[in-house]
């Protein structure tokens, strides 16, 4: 390809795929706690050694992604595994993520977890994508503790084995999986099974054979499969090493996959190395028509040539353009009125199943009268010769073929039906050939086989409803303000006429919206169980509908209007940074003044540092970690936030701390909130905490980002001492004493001694401890403690300067 194109193109785009490559080559390992964002789709991937797999987010249509692994030298990315192939995220802020307590989980736009590996695994190193499509996650001795090979969707690959537990269920266009099922069954043969709420039945291998006849063997209980490199299925159960063998199987390492398709065939694949194109090299059911279910109930397959559904004569199809459906009948036989019948005799068609009987050796008219007298039959199978008669009660996988055994399908309709002229669907391949007949052989290298029943005009608006409502979301989110705008100030709606037309909405604001009072109430158990108590509220356990924890907090002292309420929350609503808790919502009803946030699992960082009976102890690396995490929350408010929020209140009660010791600050905002006009003077009544607040706040200057600063200093200092720095200052006030304890520190940092390090750090930590980390956060702290609010850094800087110590990063 290359040198067809003119000499500089080819230059770049060798440079740009060198690129590529060599920054994706190099990754096949997923570092705990790291984690693949969905935004960063194109580069973020992990690729095994020998670059045969990646795995990453897939676009699977405009803004909908799900995580995969797929054949990276396939011409079409060929999914192989999903982790969440029925529910995809959306393409923002959906990330994949080792966490550090080993689970691997997949979480979508709103934090909602949409899969997860399992947090049972311990003593997780990494995960891992190999060289044969297993993306495995590995414990710290290098033991395999979760593979995707134990979990596939509808693909098996070469030395995947097949096991008892193995299930493939197919892809289909709509994203829900199809009605088809590839999996050892109770008698321990490996099996094709069509199954949906009325019929669940086997059409592979054929059913009308016995086991034996079948070459299968019914009493290995070992339930074990196999498909090696060189295209050979074997199983436990295939009798007399009898195996299914791809045709190319002579080919060394060629690539290959096991499929089963949506159209209920299961197929082996080989990938031709130079044009990437797929092609069939082994097909379960040679005739597709067996397949069952294809043409849905009352529907009938027959040849003509490609495989083809029709409705028998008396009945339409129900949905036009997608046959799962299949027909309806256009009569009704009522029961009791014992209106006249005939029958209409279908040659070479049979309708699989659903025998309400098995009677041997009648008469056809004997056969008919069982039928006629039986309300619910709906037609017959009658074998000339042997004289065997099927009344049926259902008309399911019918199909129009010709069998060794010749059989005929007597369907039951009224008398009144003139049907001489309806055409009766027959497979044309057979006329005017003898019934032992083949039929239509499927040829090899068909790519979308069953184009006839596939691919349907219907197939697209289903599609489009899915496709718009992933759009839906997003323009939601882009026009969040105005929607908000609609709801909080063009109309004040009563709430139960909010909730009807919010309903739509609900999923896609599900990150931000306004809760009803009653609602709250139910979520807490009228506020049973309360998590803390502040000066601005208490803060109350809660679990919404959607089973989601919340902590719901019951503002008090509230000044500012309701739509100024509204107003603020709208814009702190949007915030959204990893070491800030959410705020999914509120409540504004009369009084009532309700924030509805993230639940954050392990409490308050002031309780696990300050508790008196200290059953656990911050270790060192999780003590750095929080600093560094409150640095990046406070950095992302100051900075990077659409609106410049100060928090005010930095103090360790506003720092949570998740399942894995991540810092989540909380409380960010409500300066905002709490008080009308904004100025310093009445933000001094309402915020800050003695102990924590910054000198200027006395000296009534104007307050800025650096107040933060400087109670992020003192955090700082406790996090390093584990004790309450304000607890130190007896007699004297917090100001004074802290102006003395800096300058001790600053003049033990010039000197060469070390050992005062270990006496000001955490006794607890019997000296387990980083001495350079430790050594730059007391640096650190002295510089957020100064007087001068011009003289201490910013917080991006504070970032700046702990990241280089960072272990985890490395
Ligand atoms: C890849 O997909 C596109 C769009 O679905 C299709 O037109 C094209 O033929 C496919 N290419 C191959 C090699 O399968
Ligand atoms: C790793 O997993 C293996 C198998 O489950 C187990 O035997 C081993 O003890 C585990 N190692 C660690 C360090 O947990
Ligand atoms: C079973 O195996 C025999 C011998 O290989 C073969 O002739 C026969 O067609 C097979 N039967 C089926 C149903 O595949
Ligand atoms: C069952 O199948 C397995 C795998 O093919 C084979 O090793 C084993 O001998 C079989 N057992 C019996 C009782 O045939
Ligand atoms: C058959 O009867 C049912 C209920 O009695 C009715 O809903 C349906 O429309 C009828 N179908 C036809 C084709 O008349
Ligand atoms: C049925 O219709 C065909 C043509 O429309 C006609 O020739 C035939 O006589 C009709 N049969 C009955 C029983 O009415
Ligand atoms: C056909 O209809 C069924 C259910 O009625 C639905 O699940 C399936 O997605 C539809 N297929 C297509 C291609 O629209």
């Amino acid at each position: 390809m290359a040198p067809a194109l003119p000499p500089n193109l080819a230059t770049v785009s060798l440079l740009s795929f060198l690129a590529l490559v060599s920054c994706a080559a190099s990754r096949d390992i997923l570092q705990l706690g790291s984690s693949l964002a969905v935004e960063a789709f194109q580069s973020d991937i992990l690729r095994s050694p020998d670059g045969t797999f990646s795995c990453g987010f897939y676009s699977v249509y405009d803004k909908a992604f799900t995580f995969s692994i797929w054949y990276s030298e396939a011409a079409n990315k060929t999914i192989v595994w999903s982790a969440n192939r029925d529910r995809p995220v959306h393409s923002r802020r959906s990330v994949l993520t080792l966490r550090k307590g080993g689970n691997m989980v997949l979480t979508d736009y709103d934090d909602t977890i949409v899969w997860e590996a399992g947090d049972y695994l311990r003593n997780v190193q990494h995960a891992q994508l190999l060289d044969t499509g297993n993306l495995v996650i590995k414990n710290t001795s290098g033991d395999i503790v979760w593979q995707s090979f134990d979990s596939p969707t509808d693909t098996i690959l070469p030395s995947q084995g097949i096991t008892a537990a193995t299930k493939l269920v197919p892809t289909t266009q709509s994203r829900s999986p199809g009605n088809y099922i590839f999996r050892f069954n109770d008698i321990s043969v490996l099996s094709l099974i069509y199954d949906v709420p009325d019929v669940s039945d086997i059409y592979w291998p054929n059913p009308d054979n016995s086991v034996y006849d079948n070459n299968r063997s019914r009493y290995n209980s070992t339930r074990l499969g196999s498909l090696d490199n060189n295209g050979i299925l074997a199983s436990s159960d295939f009798a007399d090493g009898i195996l299914l063998k791809a045709s190319d199987s002579a080919a060394p390492g060629t690539k290959r996959r096991l499929t089963l398709d949506p159209d209920g065939n299961l197929r082996m694949y080989s990938l031709d190395d130079l044009d990437g194109v797929w092609s069939v090299s082994m097909v379960a059911i040679s005739q597709p028509c067996t397949i069952h279910g294809l043409c849905g109930q009352n529907g009938i397959c027959h040849y003509s040539p490609k495989p083809t559904c029709s409705c028998p004569p008396g009945y339409v199809m129900t949905n036009l353009g997608n046959w799962t459906e299949g027909c309806m009948a256009t009569f009704n036989l009522s029961c009791g009125a014992h209106e006249p019948v005939q029958f209409v005799k279908l040659p070479h068609t049979d309708f699989w199943g659903s025998d309400q009987k098995r009677l041997l050796g009648i008469s056809l008219e004997a056969c008919m009268d069982i039928c006629i007298r039986d309300c619910t039959c709906k037609g017959f199978q009658y074998q000339q010769g042997t004289g065997s008669c099927y009344p049926k009660s259902l008309l399911f996988n019918g199909m129009s073929c010709a069998t060794p055994r010749v059989r005929a399908i007597y369907l039951k309709l009224p008398a009144r039906f003139n049907v001489s002229d309806t055409p009766i669907p027959q497979s044309n391949v057979l006329d005017p050939a003898p019934p032992t007949l083949q039929c239509e052989q499927m040829s090899r290298g068909v790519r979308y086989p069953f184009p006839d029943v596939q691919e349907t005009s219907d197939g697209q608006s289903k599609w489009f409803y899915f496709y718009s409502f992933i759009v839906a979301i997003s323009i939601i989110e882009v026009s969040f303000i105005a929607f908000a705008w609609f709801f909080v100030f063009k109309r004040e709606l009563g709430p139960s006429e909010m909730w009807a037309a919010e309903e739509g909405y609900k999923v896609m604001t599900s990150h931000f919206r306004r809760y009803s009072y009653k609602e709250l109430v139910k979520a807490t158990r009228e506020f049973r169980v309360e998590l803390g108590r502040g000066r601005s509220g208490a803060v109350y356990k809660g679990v919404l509908e959607d089973e989601r924890p919340v902590a719901v907090k019951k503002l008090k002292n509230i000044s500012r209007g309701k739509e100024e309420f509204q107003a603020e929350l709208s814009i702190i609503g949007r915030i959204n940074h990893m070491n800030l808790a959410r705020i999914w919502g509120f409540c504004s009803e009369g009084s009532h003044r309700l924030l509805v946030c993230e639940y954050v699992e392990n409490g308050s960082l002031a309780n696990i540092l300050f508790r008196d009976q200290n059953t656990f102890v911050l270790d060192w690396k999780q003590r750095f970690n929080i600093a560094l995490g409150v640095a990046k929350g406070l950095a992302y408010l100051h900075h990077e936030c659409l609106e410049w929020v100060i928090h005010c209140d930095v103090k360790p009660e506003n720092i949570l701390l998740d399942t894995d010791f991540e810092p989540k600050i909380t409380d960010f905002g409500l300066a905002k909130l709490l008080n009308r006009a904004g100025s310093s003077q009445n933000m001094l009544q309402v915020r800050g905490t003695v102990g924590y607040i910054a000198p200027e706040w006395v000296s009534g200057l104007p307050i800025t980002a650096k107040v933060d600063v400087y109670s992020y200093g003192i955090v700082l200092l406790e996090i390093l001492s584990g004790a309450r720095v304000s607890e130190l200052a007896v007699g004297s006030d917090v100001h004074s004493m802290l102006r003395q304890l800096v300058s001790v520190l600053a003049d033990k940092l010039e000197g060469h001694e070390e050992s005062w390090v270990c006496e000001f750090v955490d006794q607890e930590l019997s000296g387990q401890f980083n001495y350079l980390q430790a050594r730059t956060v007391i640096k650190l702290a002295i510089s957020c403690l100064q007087e001068d609010r011009n003289k201490r850094p910013t917080m991006e800087s504070v970032v700046q300067t702990l990241l280089p110590f960072d272990e985890a990063s490395d």
